[in-house]
């Protein structure tokens, strides 16, 4: 039977980096040859110290039992004063600690802060089999090789979308909407290696037989699965 841990929850700061780095080390090996880690250095500090980051920290009997780290995130070359959504890179609770549900109060705090600061969207790489974690939290997690893409409603924001990685230790791609009736999702099927191109044929594809999505899209949408988007012809003029 699960026995359930109140861990105690709070956000991260500068003086935590020394606790924190052993956990990244351990649970994400792979991030030290993608560039370092987040933890092993200063360059994470203003991240913390001005809380540009959602990166809960929880302790039992005054030891670090686990984190959560989430920063604002949006599609490569996006206005950086767009940034609205999270990307969350890391939860990890020590082994011992485990299955207790500290790993859930994590996500929860990180949702409930990046809410706060008004933001619609948390999204995640994940491995296939922690779909169980992520979907008893609420999150929605795609099939394999699906990506996202979304728009936000009421505002003239251009598509935002993200694809699962080709690495299959973080093959899925989960996400919460924290504002359902901020964002309108739709998912694609990864052709290319830009996310956004192969969100934007699909867009096309699905407001080409609906007039009233294609009503609702933000002008800036339109234009984009304009270009993107037009359907291809053959020899023929025929759709292909
Ligand atoms: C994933 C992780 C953070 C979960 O933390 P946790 O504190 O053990 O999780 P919880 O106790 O809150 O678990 C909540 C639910 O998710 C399920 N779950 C947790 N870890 C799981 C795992 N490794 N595999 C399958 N299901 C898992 C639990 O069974 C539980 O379901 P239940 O409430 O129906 O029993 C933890 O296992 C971990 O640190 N893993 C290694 C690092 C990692 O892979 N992080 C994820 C990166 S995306």
């Amino acid at each position: 039977m699960l026995s359930l841990m109140t861990a105690s929850i709070v956000a991260a700061s500068p003086g935590h980096r020394e606790s924190l780095l052993p956990l990244e080390q351990e649970f994400f090996p792979e991030a030290g040859a993608d560039g370092g880690f987040v933890f092993d250095g200063p360059a994470v500090d203003p991240l913390l110290a001005q809380r540009k980051a959602s990166a809960p920290v929880a302790s039992v009997d005054s030891q670090v039992a686990g984190f959560a780290f989430a920063q604002p995130w949006a599609p490569r070359n996006f206005p950086r004063d767009l940034y609205t959504d999270f990307i969350l890179s890391y939860v990890a609770v020590a082994r011992e600690q485990q299955n207790q549900g500290i790993g859930s109060q994590l996500v929860r705090w990180v949702e409930a802060d990046v809410r706060g600061r008004g933001s619609n969207l948390i999204l995640a790489h994940v491995p296939a089999h922690l779909e169980t974690f992520y979907s008893g939290l609420g999150w929605t997690v795609l099939p394999e090789r699906t990506g996202l893409g979304w728009t936000q409603n009421g505002a003239d924001v251009p598509i935002k979308a993200d694809s699962p990685d080709d690495d299959p230790r973080w093959s899925r791609l989960a996400y919460i909407a924290l504002r359902p009736e901020k964002v309108e999702t739709f998912t694609f099927v990864v052709n290319t290696t830009k996310p956004v191109l192969d969100a934007a044929r699909r867009l096309a594809e699905l407001a080409r037989n609906d007039s009233e999505l294609r009503a609702s899209l933000p002008a800036i949408v339109t234009a984009q699965i304009g270009v993107f988007g037009a359907p291809v012809r053959g020899a023929f003029g025929q759709i292909v």
